[in-house]
């Protein structure tokens, strides 16, 4: 099974959660785009979605399903997203897709997060994947120094050439070599450090269902 079919599967598995008559959160990246997809089948069955980015937002739309911006709906019942890295206790790295802070947003407002991914994105110890962190541009050298006190070597993502610039209009550092032994206590810790926006620990908005996909079918981690 390729990768793709994968993702697709999982997007399909993600539909049983979704609580009919309800608005859904929607995340952001390509299994996210399955499960949109998939969605689009049962849109005249729910109330509709909020997004955590524009890419989102516009397929979403694309598919005939109306958009609510968060301040204008209360708690939602759930929150589909995938997720760059799990480890067995739902701690997530996210934001590979630039979309962090967005998605912790709406992630915050929801009863549950179900994160939907392929198997590969299991891991032990959070920190393989280049850690996102959204960044105020004019703290992002300061940052960088910051992340080096704890051995991660932070690089500002660029796009065509330029620093990429997020929906929020900030910028993104991906921080590698970090050993995310307590994903609890690193987001609280970086979360208070000035001009950090969002950092891509999602520990406090931990995954209460994780939806794998592998070869074999659906893995649920709950
Ligand atoms: C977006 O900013 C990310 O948090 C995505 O949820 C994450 O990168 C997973 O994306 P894929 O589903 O494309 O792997």
């Amino acid at each position: 099974m390729t990768q793709d079919e994968l993702k697709a599967m999982v997007g399909q598995a993600a539909l049983d959660h979704v609580v009919v008559g309800e608005i859904v959160g929607v995340g952001t990246g390509s299994t996210v785009n399955k499960f949109i997809d998939e969605l689009a089948l049962m849109k005249d069955r729910i109330a509709g979605a909020v997004s955590s980015s524009e890419a989102s937002t516009a397929r979403l739309k694309a598919l005939g399903i109306p958009v609510f911006d968060c301040n204008d709906v209360g708690e939602i019942a759930v929150y589909i997203d995938g997720a760059d890295e799990i480890d067995p206790r739902g701690h997530m790295i996210k934001g590979g897709g630039a979309a962090l802070t967005r998605e912790k947003i709406v992630a915050a407002q929801a009863r549950r997060f179900v994160c939907i991914a392929d198997e590969s994105k299991l891991v032990d110890v959070l920190g393989r994947f280049p850690l996102p962190v959204e960044v105020i541009p004019m703290a992002a050298q300061r940052i960088t120094r910051q992340f080096a006190a704890f051995n991660g070597e932070a690089i500002l993502r660029m796009r065509g050439g330029a620093p990429l610039v997020t929906d929020n209009g900030q910028h993104i550092l991906d921080v590698r070599g970090l050993m995310i032994s307590d994903p609890l206590a690193f987001e609280s810790e970086v979360s208070q450090w000035p001009g950090v926006v969002t950092v891509g620990v999602f520990a406090h908005q931990r995954a209460h269902v994780c939806l794998l996909g592998m070869a074999t079918g659906v893995r649920t981690l709950d």
